[in-house]
Formats: structure tokens, sequence, C-alpha cells
């Protein structure tokens, strides 16, 4: 299973002594099959990649630009200087940036221009309350994967993170039915090989023990709770309980 730590605009130098634990936790037995990505804000990811070089631990950006070269855009950063600072991953198409006005033809790039860098991609789709309200989830997760993945060969390098957008960051996490449902739906539009999928939205050390028995999923991206090592420790340890 993958525990993915998105940190969002959190975190300064002195946050990355809370990891000590982490680092730990990771050699020990007790984290078994987990395997742990940390996702930084950028300006952390050249001191954890450092702080990481003795242990399993894989960093991934948080966002990326388009741009595969390098160029006139005040204030982005691409994937290759990402990869170049320690990312092996990005998390993509977050609801967060959605909100902000990327659009899925714009993550589509993004995608594109973080394989070409040999980063994984960590492709976040998910729908609103009000499309879920209109029970439109499934068109909108099927539009979010088609036009996100046009002409996107190599799957095996994509996690898909089904992150609804109620979910995040409100403690309110999906009916065990409908997740199941929803996963199968994701992995019914693939039809070999299936990137593997995560669920994201408000996973915490209580709501893991269902979440945990959820068929087909490979693994959660965790916001809020991943900013504390306790905790972030806590739902591994309890994945495997
Ligand atoms: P949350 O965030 O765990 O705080 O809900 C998840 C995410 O935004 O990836």
């Amino acid at each position: 299973m993958y525990f993915v730590a998105n940190w969002k605009m959190y975190g300064n130098l002195s946050s990355l002594n809370t990891l000590n634990k982490v680092i730990k936790f990771s050699k020990s037995k007790a984290i078994n099959k987990g395997r742990l990505i940390y996702c930084p804000p950028n300006t952390l990811i050249s001191p954890l990649s450092k702080k990481f070089s003795n242990c399993q631990i894989a960093i991934g950006a948080q966002n990326c630009h388009e741009n595969e070269s390098y160029g006139p855009f005040t204030g982005f950063v691409n994937c290759k200087m990402l990869k170049n600072i320690g990312a092996q991953f990005v998390i993509v198409g977050h609801s967060e940036n959605r909100k902000k006005g990327e659009n899925d033809k714009l993550i589509n790039l993004k995608i594109k221009s973080a394989l070409k860098a040999k980063l994984k991609v960590i492709f976040c789709i998910g729908e609103t309350l009000v499309e879920k309200r209109k029970k439109k989830t499934k068109s909108i997760l099927s539009n979010q994967i088609k036009i996100g993945l046009k002409k996107v060969k190599n799957k095996s390098k994509i996690f898909i993170a089904y992150e609804p957008v109620w979910a995040i960051g409100t403690g309110i996490i999906p009916s065990s039915n409908d997740l199941i449902k929803t996963v199968q739906f994701i992995k019914s539009k693939f039809k070999k090989k299936f990137p593997k999928i995560l669920y994201g939205g408000s996973v915490n050390p209580k709501n893991i023990k269902n979440l945990k028995e959820i068929d087909n999923i490979d693994g959660f991206l965790i916001g809020g709770a991943s900013q504390n090592a306790n905790k972030f420790i806590d739902i591994v340890k309890k994945t495997y309980s």
C-alpha cells in the first residue's frame, strides 16, 4: 500500500525535524508493506531529499508547470527542475488547483510533461458536492480520466487519486458502498493494465479501519493528518493491524 503525504502550503525547514520519527518507523518492521511518499512544498524538496537519503521514503512535488523545457514563466517550476532536486513523483490535477482554473486539457499536458521527465504522476480526480447531488459523479470522473490521460501511453507510471472534493479537509468520507462502486467504476475505464488507485479526502487514524477494507485501493493520499508524524504513522500501522 502507498501512503502519500500531501503537505499542501504548510511546513518550513524546522518542520523536517518532526520526520525523524517517520524515518525511524520506515526502517522498522512495523512499516510492513507500506510505501511512503512525501509531497512537501517545493521549498522543502531538496532538504527533504537529503534527509531521506538513507531511507526508502520517496518524494513528490504538489504541482508542476506543463512546459517540458525551461522558459519565461515567472514563478513556475517544470518537471525537469523537480526531478533535478530529488522528486520522483508529482501530484497533478488536485482540486485545490482545479478550483483556481486548471482544466483537464492543462492537466493532460502536465501529466505528459511529468512522464517525459521520468516522474511518476499522482493524478487527482473527483466530483464536487453539487455534481454528486446531481448524480454526475460517473460522467465527471469519466471526463477527467478521458481528457487527463488522452494519448498517455504508459499508465503504469500513473496513480489515480480519487478525491471527492467534498471529502477534502471536511472530515467526511464517502460511504463504503459508494466508494467500492466508484473505485470499481474507475477501474472499468481501463482495459488491461490498471493504474494504481488511491483514495484521498479526510483520511485519518480513525476512519482508516473502514477505508482499508475497500477492495482495489492501492493506498491513500493524506492531507491534514500527514502534517502530524504520529497520525501519519498511526494510519500506516492501522492499515496493517
Ligand atoms: P485531507 O486532504 O486529507 O486534508 O482531506 C487530502 C488532499 O487534499 O489531498
